[in-house]
């Protein structure tokens, strides 16, 4: 059976220790694409799933800057997961990827760079219909 390439791919910042700890992205080197919008979400409801869509198009690399979070990663055929919880350490998503976001509490503080400003029109939010185009792309 062919080997599936691994969904979940970790990002790495650069770390500095200047009585703190400073963690650096920069296009080009930790980030593989040209980052055009920064949000961040604070104050989550507890245990509150977030997620559950894909892009059509947008790159994105999801960091967990405070606390934990677990991150589901899902190509149409197969899932894996990823506990975060260094601010150092991003989950890099690609375009056509399922994603959800559990375990967060009141605490976490997600902060995701991408390749794209928001775009509604990118979204598919109905995994129904994610996995169809899936399924298409592989005939
Ligand atoms: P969404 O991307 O669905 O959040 P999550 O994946 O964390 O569940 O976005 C939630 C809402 O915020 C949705 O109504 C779209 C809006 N939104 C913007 O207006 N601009 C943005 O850059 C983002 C990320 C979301």
């Amino acid at each position: 059976m062919k080997q599936n390439k691994k969904l979940i791919e970790l990002v790495n910042l650069q770390k500095i220790n200047d009585d703190c700890l400073m963690c650096v992205a920069e296009t080009g080197k930790q980030i593989p694409f040209t980052i055009k919008r920064v949000y961040y979400m604070v104050n989550s409801a507890p245990n509150l799933p977030r997620g559950y869509h894909t892009h059509k198009k947008l790159e994105q690399v999801f960091f967990c800057i405070r606390g934990s979070m677990k991150m589901v990663l899902d190509d149409g055929y197969h899932r894996e997961e990823t506990i975060l919880n260094d601010p150092s350490v991003g989950v890099l998503l690609h375009p056509m990827v399922w994603h959800e976001m559990h375990d967060i509490n009141e605490d976490t503080i997600m902060l995701i760079m991408a390749s794209d400003r928001y775009i509604e029109a990118d979204y598919i939010r109905e995994y129904s219909k994610f996995k169809k185009l899936v399924d298409e792309s592989k005939k």
